[in-house]
């Protein structure tokens, strides 16, 4: 007798279909992440249009289910749950000043979810995103490693971007990370970076490239903490990046790639940090965050992480966390 036929489906609930859940749904179904795509947003209307627009490729793009609905039924039995929902960032305001609205709106969603999705892994896309993880593992109670946030990922991929550009080198070829909060006291950790194998901080520019000395760093470190501000004063919010970045982690997740991403999960005795949500590179896989990578920092490097836990750690205390 031939064996049962085992068959593999992948569930992605995406909860928002504003800019950035769309787009990741977009960037998940072209990408092939995912048997089925469900899409979660209370405007009825915005959602049902955007599954349809999406349903209306299903010709171009890997098989795939695309559902979408204002019930949170429609999340049921989700391997992954993300979180995209939330205030929206106005030009001139920080990820901090949403804090208020997405935290409430956190405790408001989340209990659902858990009900149709109690075994999924549970990714926070929602800004200030590290306050929001911090909220959502209080709240949900899950073991920290199924609760993070999409973190610096796409910081990180900001910073390998400028930093390939400036040297003229491939991206692929440049291994650096952004630590810390996903915002303003971020840190570029230059110390560990490498190009080509080559440590960043002895990288001989190539002929005809501008050195990679401390003010060019300093100056691409800026530009990536200031990279969303620009883009939300042109076109009132980013979507295209922060939809691969959030892709790219969920496929570590369901393809179990213990890869290594700078995802926001809690932090305990970190570089003597503790009780906060922040990203440092990390082993992703099928159980979520599977550990936390002791990386080594310069002395510079743990002071600004340390700052950056200080500064997440009043914003909880602010909304009794
Ligand atoms: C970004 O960095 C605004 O957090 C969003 O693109």
């Amino acid at each position: 007798m031939n064996a049962p036929v085992r068959r593999s489906t992948t569930k992605l609930a995406i909860v928002g279909a504003g800019a950035v859940g769309s787009t990741l749904a977009y960037a998940a179904l072209t990408r092939g992440t995912a048997r089925t795509v469900a899409l979660m947003d209370v405007n009825r209307q915005k959602v049902e249009a955007e599954v349809l627009d999406l349903q209306h490729g299903a010709m171009f793009i890997p098989p795939a289910e695309i559902v979408g609905s204002d019930d949170v039924e429609v999340c049921r039995d989700a391997d992954v749950v993300v979180i995209t929902a939330g205030a929206k960032q106005q030009p001139g305001q920080t990820r901090l000043d949403l804090a208020e609205a997405t935290v409430g709106l956190t405790r408001k969603i989340l209990p659902g979810l858990l009900e149709v999705a109690p075994n999924a892994i549970y990714m926070m896309v929602t800004n200030p995103v590290d306050i929001v993880t911090y909220a959502a593992q209080k709240i949900s109670g899950l073991p920290p490693e199924r609760v993070f946030g999409s973190g610096t990922v796409l910081d990180s991929s900001r910073l390998r971007a400028a930093l390939a550009q400036h040297c003229g080198v491939a991206v692929g070829n440049v291994h650096a990370y952004i630590a810390g909060e996903h915002g303003d006291s971020e840190i570029a950790l230059w110390s560990s970076a490498t190009i080509g194998g080559v440590p960043l901080l002895e990288w001989p520019a190539l002929e005809g490239r501008p050195p990679l000395d401390a003010a060019a760093r300093e100056r691409i470190a800026r530009d990536v903490v200031d990279s969303a501000y620009r883009i939300i004063a042109g076109k009132g919010a980013t979507n295209y990046a922060v939809g691969l970045a959030a892709t790219r982690i969920i496929e570590a997740v369901l393809k179990d790639e213990h890869r290594v991403l700078t995802v926001s999960s809690k932090l305990q005795d970190y570089h003597g940090i503790s009780d906060v949500c922040l990203s440092v590179p990390s082993l992703v896989d099928r159980r979520g965050v599977a550990e936390v990578l002791d990386v080594p920092m310069s002395e510079a490097e743990i002071a600004g992480l340390t700052a950056s836990a200080d500064s997440m750690r009043a914003v909880q205390r602010k909304f009794g966390l």
